[in-house]
């Protein structure tokens, strides 16, 4: 990654207000109230009868695989795409289960649903993580007619799809237990968090056992949040975000295996921050799917067909032509500060610390989605010359930098 001085635009942002902030600060001195009335506001949005506030997406994963685990004691393999966050397998690592993955289409990237027949039959299987990657809607329906009736609960990965629908469902209700993320690059942010919701009578009460030994934010905690918070939206704007950025030791855009991560209740200075948020969210799907309808109106063919891609990406995937493709339209949108991006480095098979605790699967096609996938941002502070300057990077034949640059002026030149 170079070093740029200028505007830079985050890969993935859902932007943090001051009201925000000040909304948070109010709210820590309220107690519980906050986070009570914020989980209320959801059970009624979401219709579910559980809801559950954390301190992140894994580990309101963490904390479900927990009560599944009690639900069932005699299985320990959890099923999941084989290309995914890496946090995903550190929550099912941190929690002493198994990993088998099932291979995923780069047109849709969704499950390989003829491998994942096979791996459904696994005796020993606990669960299976259907995922919204980046907002492209997973197929879920789909998934629980080949589950059929067998006693396998759908744990809905929407940590990146908060907001969006399927087939007029709303994303996140379609499994037996769903979770989303607070964290700053997904569809709306209170610096991190994870919501879990339940339609499952029998999850929703295990995991009433498992919030009730899980330990709240400090005092301390949550000034550090605060200050984090102000960073955040100071510097996220694309005019600063060249400062973070140029600092390595602050590793963003890098993707660890990290099972070590702390597992706590929302605070309430994370709950005060959502005020507005069914607005909030609803306006910054708005921009999203307005930017990336612009992008493939552009001629930039992303994964997943419109009906998959309409509920408010928060990257848009695309797939080029090989890896060397990639490697130079990523040194370009670097070179730009376009904020494009290559996500995780490679198939769940592919991490070192999991050696022994993978059971099974194929990554073949996830591999080749590694090879050669650039997201892009499209959130609100993306501008339209921006969008066209991506437009150019995506739609150039490889070639070099120069070749490219020339290729960008032209199509700006073209578009005036
Ligand atoms: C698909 C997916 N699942 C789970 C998570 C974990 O969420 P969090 O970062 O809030 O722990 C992420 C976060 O990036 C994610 O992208």
């Amino acid at each position: 990654m170079s070093v740029r001085i200028g505007r830079t635009l985050p890969p993935a942002l859902a932007p943090i207000g001051f009201r925000n902030i000040a909304g948070g600060i109010l709210a820590m001195f309220m107690g519980d109230k906050a986070t009570t009335a914020f989980a209320e506001k959801l059970k009624e949005h979401f219709n579910v009868k559980y809801c559950y506030l954390l301190s992140s997406g894994k580990a309101s994963l963490a904390l479900i695989l927990r009560a599944l685990k009690e639900l069932y004691p005699e299985k320990d393999e959890v099923l999941i795409p084989a290309f995914t966050c890496y946090s995903v397998p550190a929550a099912i690592f941190r929690v002493g289960l198994k990993i088998r993955i099932c291979d995923i289409e780069p047109e849709t990237l969704d499950f390989d649903y003829n491998e994942l027949a096979e791996q459904l039959s696994a005796e020993r299987l606990l669960c299976v993580i259907p995922t919204h990657l980046f907002g492209v809607t997973a197929d879920i329906p789909r998934v629980r007619e080949l589950v059929g009736n067998r006693d396998i609960p759908i744990v809905e990965d929407a940590a990146q799809a908060m907001g969006g629908e399927f087939r007029g469902r709303k994303v996140g209700t379609l499994g037996d237990v769903g979770f989303f993320s607070l964290e700053r690059g997904k569809a709306f942010s209170t610096v991190e968090g994870g919501i879990i919701v339940a339609g499952s009578e029998r999850i929703g009460k295990a995991l009433q056992g498992q919030i009730a030994s899980t330990s709240a934010y400090s005092l301390k905690e949550q000034v550090a949040l605060i200050i984090y918070a102000v960073v955040i939206s100071v510097f996220s704007r694309p005019w600063l975000y060249w400062i973070p950025r140029s600092l390595p030791f602050l590793g963003l855009g890098e993707t660890l295996f990290a099972p070590d991560f702390s597992i706590k209740r929302m605070s309430g200075f994370q709950a005060g921050m959502t005020v507005g948020w069914q607005n909030r969210l609803s306006k910054i799907i708005g921009i999203r799917v307005k930017n990336a309808g612009y992008l493939t109106k552009s001629g930039m063919k992303s994964t997943g067909d419109s009906e998959l891609l309409s509920s408010g990406l928060v990257r848009y995937p695309v797939i080029v032509r090989s890896n060397s493709e990639k490697i130079s339209v990523l040194r370009e949108s670097d070179r730009l500060g376009l904020g494009g991006a290559d996500v995780f480095p490679g198939t769940v098979d592919t991490i070192a610390g999991l050696k022994g605790y993978l059971v099974g699967g194929t990554s073949l096609k996830a591999s080749s989605i590694v090879e050669r996938m650039v997201t892009f941002p499209v959130h609100p502070y993306v501008t339209e010359a921006d969008m066209k300057r991506i437009v150019g990077l995506i739609r150039k034949p490889a070639g070099d930098a120069r070749k490219i640059s020339e290729f960008i002026k032209n199509a700006e030149e073209r578009s005036r």
